[in-house]
């Protein structure tokens, strides 16, 4: 490991002490990032951020609000097998679909994406999943279907989170159905070639890489087709911060914050954010003709 002295740093440009404080983690971290990368299907071109860091630097309030609750307390809490999902709403096959025939039809697929945090921190993550654009058509939503509401199991034997009343719970997410079906959109289920950890999401998540963290809702328990706009989680708790499409772009900055960079999780200096997260050349259509700053 190179140690690069670098007097222009600051305190914020320091790694959160939660992932690199123990010498145990980081030695992990770093002797992780010597796993055989798997071929993946779409890569980022960036570096995939050490397992360990992935999977103990979480965002799953459910599991409580630190950023290592999710790994201390999921993994023995979360019940994923068995475990189904609900779709309907407007579709002509509607009903309730056990995880392992939900997935069954569809051959995995392993990506690199970035996912980009609207709290300002990033990583790349090589995840298995399939794409939404395979699952959805099956349950054939019918042509009053313009958006896909997903929601988040919220049982409080499992989710000692749920009793803090940051969100109002369940976690609701959704999206456009073209988005929904664009070929980038991921239905997760693994992540370094395992199944998803709990605090990741287990056992089935949803990955949108375009999109602020928050719109890849985790451990998906109901999918429905709807024909009005959705109001996520997030929208209700603080409409003025947190809006419906939340694409990254670095040019419209969180009421509280700047968007324009990022500090990639084992990184020192923070790096600028990419519009669309880097994914512009691909998703950019799917918002032509409209105003980004006002449908954020
Ligand atoms: N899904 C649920 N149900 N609950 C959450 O708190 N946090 C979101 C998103 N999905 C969250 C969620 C946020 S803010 C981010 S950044 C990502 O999950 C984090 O995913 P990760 O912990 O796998 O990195």
């Amino acid at each position: 490991m190179q140690i690069r002295s670098a007097p222009d740093l600051k305190d914020c440009d320091v790694t959160d002490r939660d992932v690199y404080l123990g010498r145990r983690r980081f030695l992990a971290a770093a002797s992780s990032l010597l796993l055989p990368v798997p071929a993946m299907a779409a890569p980022a071109g960036d570096a995939p951020t050490p397992f360990e860091a992935v999977s103990t630097y979480n965002n799953f309030y459910e599991f409580g609000t630190g950023k290592d609750d999710p790994a201390r307390t999921a993994p023995d809490r979360l019940i994923t097998r068995p475990w189904s999902v609900a779709v309907g709403g407007e579709c002509a096959r509607p009903g309730r679909i056990g995880l392992e025939d939900l997935l069954k039809p569809h051959r995995p697929e392993e990506r690199i994406y970035r996912l980009r945090c609207v709290e300002g921190w990033s990583m790349v993550v090589p995840w298995t999943g399939v794409p939404l654009a395979a699952v959805l058509p099956r349950f054939e939503p019918t042509s009053r279907a313009r958006f896909v509401e997903f929601t988040t199991l919220a049982d409080p034997r499992q989710m000692p989170g749920l009793r803090a009343g940051v969100l109002d719970w369940p976690y609701v997410e959704g999206l456009r159905l073209d988005e929904a079906m664009h070929p980038l959109t991921l239905l997760a289920t693994g992540l370094y070639g395992r199944d998803l950890p709990a605090q990741n999401g287990a056992p089935l998540r949803l990955v949108v890489p375009w999109k602020y963290g928050f719109k890849s809702i985790k451990s998906i328990v109901s999918i429905r087709f709807v024909e009005t706009m959705p109001t996520s989680s997030w929208m209700k708790a603080n409409p003025r911060e947190y809006g419906f499409y939340s694409n990254v772009n670095p040019q419209v900055d969180h009421p509280r914050w700047s968007q324009a960079t990022e500090r990639r999780i084992g990184e020192f200096r923070r790096r600028d954010t990419l519009m669309f997260n880097g994914y512009a050349d691909q998703v950019a259509g799917l918002y032509a003709g409209m105003d980004l700053k006002a449908d954020f």
